[in-house]
């Protein structure tokens, strides 16, 4: 007994050594695992894929004995069974290399609609492996043409012959259905659907999704974006129905002042395809053909991207994408085989939803209407909640602003109706909301409503939609104006990133300039996750790009006029360059290297000894031209001399990353060349512009481009500053350059002009606007003021991003967050505090590696600043300093701290390297008077 015990005893005593020693053992070995994994720009577990051998990322976790990656290794399977151990597809094997993003599936060819299953561990600085990854998945679409069994359908609505705002033909929305049985249980279901026009999709009376005007907008006579769809659980054994919505959208109604479209001739259709994978393992499909039903009797009447939408209630179809309906009375639909020459291909970034709800501040009473006021000007739909009686309309109407007399300012939206229509079939509160249009406003006017009920807050609320993505990044400060501007610049985007970056949201445009996009872009980087967003956009373009390499206006090009601007089409070398800066990614290089040196060459066509005589919209709106016009007083020749200079530049360096060392030498040599001639023409020995117009936008774009000799440059930014000066210390920038101002002062040593220029409250200045009563970017400097109200012209959005690019700068040099090698790889936090204007300023952004956040204070003569770099990073950091002061970091003398490098000190700065990790720091600050 007593010896049974001690052996009980002793047996439990070496249990819980092993235990503890085992806990202490992966309290060691065990690293948490690399987290939020991705494929390709920034996707997580896609299904309907595009990309058949997509990138693999993934971030580090912040932990203690986590600083870097020395070494990685992927996993690719086809069931998620087989991992780690057998992967089926792709076996990376250890890798040692500290890369933690982008990097190439190099397996097995993957097909279409392969779903496939993949993890990665990483080993530490230490060469301490993780724990593996949790499993992510990715399920390709329909990758080619030729996986369309399906047929495209659709009603005649030509033949209708109805008569739209601007005497056009326009198309009555169509409902197509189709029946059909399943004999076996399904065990998984997609469906891939797109339209010529957008759509809506229901199955078994149930929605498909919450998507907004699907598929979006490309260029339709060369690719149509396909989407997928998971319905496994709308499907039923036995009997199912299918219901497909159509209206116009981009594809079939006018767009751009010029009435332009892409076919005036071809009526809205559809193309879908049902494939089911049967619990015994058999497949079965059902695909859009001749055997479908359809109708234009349906509630939507109307519904045109510009004009609104009209709905009557007492049209509507019960049940009809249910069973339980009869379409014997509906005709038969008209079907055409998938053309080859239009691509089918997979979206490749996210759909339009309604993102945000805003609720009315305010309600404004006037004689038989009611204005509901958001108090924001928003992109998107009312959802309107409201008693009305039966038989009555209700009519919709739309404004950015109200005009001084209260009255709507509308004269802005040109020929756009923007007006909705409800016809309600009983009396009760009607709950509605448009489906195949949007709006850009902040006022909603309502009349045709149950006028003996009291109005109420809750019959609006606006739905904001705008292109899936995620915020990306934060800033705010300690002056308010700022941190509006900062709100306004946001909801620029979010008005503006429609599927496509739009110039406006609301008038008779909405188009995909491509100037605006090269201006807005690097901003909308550090607010959004729009790398795949971006991505997909330069694929329109690379489709747009003229036969002699040309840009066009807008993409997707509807306008079809063969027309080029300078700093217009340089989109395609601007943006690939900025997006690589800031991912890291190669791909987007790759991409669009081709169509650069295109666009290069373009450039070189219009060009006689390397001068320009390109034209275009120059430094558009420019504000207080002498001469009137919109296009501004700096000399074309000089804009188009400079951009060609440019892409030549951005081609070269983009040639010098992908390894191209011809290409690198040739580009190279152009940009010198166009800038020595840029010099001999447009600047006198002393710098200064000769022979045209003296403008700010001159001297920014010869510096900001690198065009001038060294020797010229310093009296060239003296000269930039007189302009500065002679304009009462305002800018006297447009589109072109007013981007380049705060690079240029910045470079120049000139930030705190810069500073003078951003908090400017009198015209034109960021903040007039704002003083002005703005809550987005406005398309000019003066669009309304209280004194002199509305600008007259009427092309004059209240929605417009391109000034908002200052924000770029806002970022990186007040906050002081910006990228030192492509990625965010090295850090650069260098903010430029200037107490005249602000004690406070901080920002955080999500980079390839993780967080990085900035934020620093001046109080009582100190700057203090808390610092977090994430893991497989290092940052360089550059901070004020008064002399001898000493530094301290995180209450420790930079002496003390031995993973601190200290890279140069001076009288002002003192710059030092640190390693990933969270960090304050404290330094004695003289205040500027
Ligand atoms: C658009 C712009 C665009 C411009 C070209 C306008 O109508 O709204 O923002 O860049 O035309 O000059």
């Amino acid at each position: 007994m007593y010896y049974k015990s001690i052996s009980k005893y002793f047996l439990r005593l070496v249990v819980c050594f092993f235990l503890i020693s085992q806990t202490a053992c992966t309290k060691k070995q065990t690293l948490a695992a690399a987290q939020n994994l991705t494929i390709a720009e920034g996707f997580e577990n896609p299904i309907g894929f595009y990309e058949a051998s997509p990138t693999f990322s993934w971030k580090l976790p912040n932990m203690d004995g986590v600083k870097n990656q020395s070494a990685y290794q992927i996993v690719v399977a086809s069931n998620p069974d087989l991992l780690p151990d057998q992967a089926d597809l792709w076996n990376s094997e250890k890798q040692e290399t500290d890369q933690s993003a982008w990097v190439k599936y190099e397996g097995e060819a993957l097909k279409s609609s392969q779903k496939v299953y993949w993890q990665v561990k990483y080993w530490n600085q230490d060469k301490e492996g993780s724990d593996w990854s949790e499993i992510q998945n990715f399920e390709l679409g329909l990758l080619d043409n030729d996986d369309w069994k399906a047929q495209w359908i659709g009603l005649p609505t030509k033949d209708e012959g109805v008569i739209g705002s601007q005497n056009n033909i326009i198309h009555r929305p169509q409902y197509l259905r189709k029946g059909f049985e399943l004999s076996n249980e399904v065990a998984s279901a997609r469906l891939y659907i797109t339209a010529k026009g957008v759509f809506d999709v229901a199955i078994n009376g149930k929605d498909v999704s919450d998507d907004v005007m699907p598929p979006g907008y490309t260029p339709y006579h060369k690719r149509i974006e396909t989407i997928t769809y998971d319905v496994s659980d709308l499907i039923e054994s036995g009997q199912n129905t299918i219901g497909v919505e159509v209206a116009s959208g981009w594809h079939s109604g006018r767009l751009g002042w010029m009435k332009s479209y892409w076919s005036d001739t071809e009526t809205p259709k559809i193309i879908c395809q049902l494939e089911f994978t049967m619990k015994d393992g058999s497949k079965e499909m059902v695909v859009s053909d001749s055997s479908w039903k359809g109708t234009t009797d349906g509630p939507i009447r109307l519904s045109e991207i510009y004009d609104g939408e009209t709905y009557d209630a007492n049209l509507e179809i019960h049940k009809w994408t249910t069973s339980n309906f009869s379409d014997k009375n509906w005709k038969a639909v008209k079907a055409f085989s998938v053309d080859d020459k239009i691509r089918l291909e997979p979206k490749r970034h996210t759909m339009v939803k309604s993102r945000i709800e805003l609720k009315t501040q305010e309600i404004i009473q006037r004689d038989g209407s009611i204005i509901f006021d958001l108090k924001q000007n928003m992109v998107g739909v009312p959802l309107v909640k409201i008693p009305m009686k039966k038989g009555d309309t209700l009519k919709t109407r739309f404004a950015e602003m109200l005009s001084p007399d209260g009255t709507f300012y509308t004269d802005n939206y040109r020929t756009a109706q923007s007006t909705n229509y409800y016809i309600a079939d009983k009396d009760g509160v009607v709950e509605w909301m448009p489906k195949f249009t949007f709006h850009g406003f902040r006022y909603v006017e309502l009349s045709g409503y149950d006028t003996s009920e009291k109005p109420s807050k809750d019959w609006v609320t606006g739905l904001v939609q705008y292109s899936d993505f995620e915020e990306n990044g934060t800033f705010t400060s300690s002056n308010d104006k700022l941190n509006q501007l900062q709100s306004n610049i946001v909801w620029g985007l979010r008005g503006n990133f429609f599927d496509i970056p739009t110039d406006c949201p609301q008038r008779d445009e909405r188009m995909g300039w491509t100037g605006d996009a090269q201006v807005f872009g690097p901003t909308s980087m550090f607010n959004a996750d729009v790398y795949k967003f971006w991505a997909s956009w330069m694929q329109s373009v690379r489709e747009s790009q003229f036969e002699n390499g040309g840009i066009p206006w807008v993409v997707p090009d509807v306008l079809f006029n063969d027309k080029v601007s300078a700093g217009w089409g340089d989109v395609c070398t601007i943006i690939p360059w900025k997006i690589y800066y800031r991912t890291g990614d190669t791909k987007i290089l790759e991409e669009n290297f081709e169509t650069m040196k295109g666009w290069v060459g373009y450039h070189e066509q219009v060009s006689k000894d390397y001068i320009s005589s390109m034209d275009g919209f120059a430094d558009w709106l420019q504000p207080l031209p002498a001469n009137g016009d919109n296009k501004g007083d700096t000399s074309h020749s000089l804009i188009g001399t400079a951009f060609f200079a440019r892409s030549a530049k951005l081609t070269a360096q983009t040639a010098e990353v992908l390894g191209k060392t011809e290409d690198f030498k040739k580009f190279n040599e152009l940009y010198k060349n166009i800038a020595k001639a840029f010099d001999a023409e447009f600047f006198d020995e002393n710098g200064k512009v000769k022979g045209v117009t003296s403008t700010q936008t001159s001297y920014l774009l010869a510096l900001a481009f690198d065009l001038l000799p060294e020797d010229k440059q310093e009296n060239a930014k003296k000269f930039l500053l007189e302009e500065i000066n002679n304009a009462d210390d305002h800018l006297r920038t447009g589109f072109l350059g007013t981007p380049l101002l705060s690079q240029v002062l910045d470079e120049t040593g000139q930030v705190d002009v810069m500073y003078k220029l951003l908090f400017n409250e009198t015209y034109p200045s960021w903040f007039y606007s704002i003083n002005q009563g703005a809550t987005t970017i406005w398309e000019r400097w003066n669009s309304y003021s209280k004194e002199e109200g509305f600008n007259p012209q009427n092309m004059n959005s209240l929605n417009h991003y391109a000034y908002g690019a200052i924000g770029e700068w806002m970022y990186e040099r007040i906050a002081g967050i910006s990228p030192l090698e492509a990625g965010y790889k090295v850090i650069k936090i260098a903010p430029v505090p200037n107490t005249n204007y602000l004690t406070t300023a901080a920002a955080s952004l999500q980079t390839p590696y993780g967080t990085v956040s900035n934020s620093w204070k001046i109080t009582d003569n100190q700057f203090s600043m808390e610092t977090q770099i994430p893991p497989n990073t290092t940052a360089k950091i550059t901070i004020p300093k008064i002399g001898n002061e000493e530094l301290l970091i995180n209450n420790q003398k930079l002496t003390a701290i031995k993973e601190i490098k200290l890279l140069s000190t001076s009288d002002d700065f003192i710059e030092i390297e640190i390693q990933p990790g969270t960090y304050n720091f404290i330094t004695p600050y003289n205040q500027k008077k």
